[in-house]
C-alpha cells in the first residue's frame, strides 16, 4: 500500500491569546494548549523520551504514540549573544516559526522527506517575538555526524544522500544550513533533511544549489577537523555527488 495514501492531510487550526499565536495541526494535536511549548509541562508528564544539544536544546517528547521535536528559535553569531531569541515581529507570516512550518507542510505535500510539522507557537513582546516548533520526530534516525564518528557508511548511502539532496533542489526548496547534524538516516537507510529555519522556496538557480553544496562540503571538513574519528574523505563527496547529478 501507498504509505503516503494513508497520511491524513494537515488540518490547521489556529489559537490565540493575548501575546500567544499558535497555529496546530488537530490531525496530529487534537488536545492543543500552549503549554506544547513548555518543556517543563512535558518533563512533568515524563513525557521526555532524549535532548540534543544544538545552539539551544531540543526536546524529544513521546505523546499519544507519537514522537515530537520541541525546539525553541535562538539566534547565532554575535547578535545572538546579544540578543537570544528575540525577532524583529514583522507580522506573523514572516516570523521563522510560521514560516517553517508551512514550508515543512508544503514539502509534505511534495513527498519530500521532512518531519511533519505538529505545531508553532510565536509570542510577541513589544516590537519583537519569540517563537517555538513542534514536529514529528524521525524514528530511529541519526544524523550523519553522529552515525560517521563511529562507522563508515556504503558508497550507495552516499550516493543516495546526494539524490535526496536533488529532489529537494528540482522542486526549488533552499536550504539555509545543510550542514552534516541536519542530514538524517533512519534504520531503512532513508535519508531525511531537517531544520529549515530559514529555508525556502525559489526559484531554481545553480548559484544558491551551489551554495548549499558548498555548506555541506565545509561541514565535513569542520567535522573531520574538530572530531577523533569521522568516517569522511574526499571519496565520499565525489560519491554524494555521483548521486547528486545522476
Ligand atoms: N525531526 C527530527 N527527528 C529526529 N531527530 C531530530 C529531529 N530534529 C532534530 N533532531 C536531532 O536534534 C539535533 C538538533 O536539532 P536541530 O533542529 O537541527 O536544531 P539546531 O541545529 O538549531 O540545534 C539534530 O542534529 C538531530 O540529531
Ligand atoms: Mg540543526
Amino acid at each position: 500500500m501507498n504509505l503516503s495514501a494513508i497520511v491524513k492531510p494537515c488540518q490547521l487550526n489556529t489559537y490565540q491569546q493575548g501575546a500567544i499565536y499558535c497555529q496546530y495541526d488537530k490531525n496530529k494535536l487534537c488536545d492543543f494548549s500552549p503549554q506544547v511549548f513548555n518543556s517543563d509541562y512535558w518533563q512533568d508528564k515524563n513525557a521526555i523520551v532524549g535532548s540534543a544539544q544544538g545552539r539551544g536544546t531540543t526536546w524529544f517528547i513521546e505523546h499519544n504514540n507519537q514522537e515530537w521535536v520541541l525546539r525553541h528559535y535562538y539566534r547565532g553569531g554575535l547578535i545572538g549573544k546579544l540578543i537570544n531569541d528575540s525577532y524583529f515581529y514583522q507580522g506573523i507570516a514572516k516570523t521563522r516559526a510560521a514560516q517553517e512550518f508551512s514550508l515543512l507542510a508544503k514539502m509534505q505535500q511534495l513527498n519530500l522527506p521532512v518531519p511533519a510539522p505538529v505545531a508553532y507557537q510565536v509570542v510577541r513582546s513589544g516590537l519583537f517575538y519569540h517563537a517555538d516548533l513542534l514536529s514529528q520526530r524521525i524514528e530511529k534516525a541519526q544524523d550523519l555526524v553522529a552515525i560517521l564518528t563511529s562507522k563508515p557508511l556504503d558508497p550507495k548511502l552516499w550516493q543516495a544522500i546526494g539524490k535526496t539532496i536533488q529532489q529537494f533542489h528540482q522542486q526549488g526548496i533552499y536550504h539555509h544550513d545543510l550542514n552534516a547534524h541536519n542530514v538524517l538516516i533512519d534504520d531503512h537507510e532513508k535519508v531525511w533533511l531537517i531544520d529549515f529555519d530559514r529555508g525556502e522556496q525559489r526559484k531554481i538557480n545553480k548559484s544558491w544549489q551551489q551554495a548549499n553544496m558548498q555548506r555541506l562540503l565545509r561541514s565535513f571538513h569542520k567535522e573531520k577537523a574538530r572530531l577523533p574519528s569521522f568516517y569522511w574523505q574526499a571519496q565520499q563527496w565525489q560519491q554524494l555527488l555521483h548521486g547528486y547529478q545522476s
